[in-house]
């Protein structure tokens, strides 16, 4: 299934639960990390299991909680209560490696068990940039990765910290400095290699909402599906920039016809352009995604 706006909520905030049901975003984060304080963490967890338990219909939008790091000792216990409301999946933050998204499939075949749950029905979204190791260790994912994984996505504000940065941006032109870029890339090739879906990152600035359908289109040009929002006014935005338009669908329809109509040609002139194999697979792309957003209702 694609998900196209994946809406964070802090997980200790009932109000915005609410408002993010009724929001447009594909899936919400419920989330037990960043934006949830010390004190607080017990009741977001409490709270967010029980909302959980309230919203069990997800067929129009699922729900995904992220977890704090495994390093951290609030994960477990923030695993244990979340997958009492069976979550469509879990969100890992932090990651160094595959080995960790590989631990936090084995915790959760053990939970679903006690729960009751099929196993292997809780996915995994992972935030594969977080840390500077996490920099050295794509191939890991290529050595043999949970299938539950089936999201990931990167961030530059962690990483900033875990590089000794004091920013991630060019001042000049406002673009990502090199290593997030390479984070971005990297998080790009990793995904479409083991067959996730690349999220892109979340712009913070969420009154700007061109900027945001700009840096959308950008993604998704490179090969991105889908992005993180952090406020509800931006997953409307997110969803149109991620559906391809009928335009692009008649286009990509025609690339197919016009070659299922010369069998045996290998590149052939469309409205004088050239296309050849690579267009073709790039068309079929575009046609299956545009059929699996349609499914989303
Ligand atoms: N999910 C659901 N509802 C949200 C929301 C979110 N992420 N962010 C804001 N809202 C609600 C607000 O509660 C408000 O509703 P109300 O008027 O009925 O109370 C409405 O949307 C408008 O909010 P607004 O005033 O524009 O924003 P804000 O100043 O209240 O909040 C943030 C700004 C950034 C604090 C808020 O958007 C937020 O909490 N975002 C998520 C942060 C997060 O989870 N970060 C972790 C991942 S990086
Ligand atoms: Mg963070």
């Amino acid at each position: 299934m694609i998900i196209r706006s994946w809406l964070f909520v802090p997980g200790d905030s009932e109000r915005k639960m609410a408002k993010g049901r009724q929001n447009a975003a594909d899936a919400l984060i419920l989330d037990l990390e960043d934006s949830v304080a010390d004190n607080r963490q017990e009741i977001a967890r409490d709270m967010t299991r029980d909302f959980l338990r309230a919203n069990l219909d997800r067929s129009r939008q699922q729900l995904w909680v992220r977890i704090n790091p495994l390093d951290n000792p609030l994960s477990l216990p923030d695993l244990a209560a979340a997958i009492r409301g069976a979550p469509d999946g879990i969100v890992l933050p932090k990651v160094n490696s595959a080995a960790d998204v590989n631990k936090l499939a084995d915790y959760l075949e053990i939970l679903e068990v006690r729960e009751g749950l099929s196993v292997g029905s809780t996915k995994i979204h992972c935030v594969a940039t977080e840390t500077a190791a996490s920099l050295l260790t794509f191939h890991t994912y290529l050595d043999g990765v949970s299938d539950r994984l089936v999201a990931m996505t990167w961030g530059g504000e962690d990483l900033a910290a875990s590089l000794g940065a004091s920013d991630n941006r060019n001042p000049r032109t406002g673009d990502y400095d090199n290593p997030f870029l390479f984070a971005k890339s990297m998080c790009l090739a990793t995904a479409r290699a083991v067959d996730a879906q690349p999220v892109g990152v979340v712009v913070v600035d969420f009154r700007n909402l061109e900027e945001l359908e700009a840096d959308c289109l950008r993604d998704r040009r490179a090969g991105f599906i889908g992005k993180i929002a952090i406020h509800p006014g931006q997953s409307e935005v997110i969803n149109q920039a991620f559906t391809p338009s009928n335009e692009e669908v008649a286009h990509a329809q025609k690339i197919v016809d016009v070659f299922a109509d010369n069998p045996g040609l290998g590149t052939i002139g469309i409205d004088g352009k050239m296309y050849d194999m690579p267009h073709l697979k790039q068309a079929h792309n575009l046609l299956s995604l545009s059929e699996q957003i349609k499914s989303l209702g």
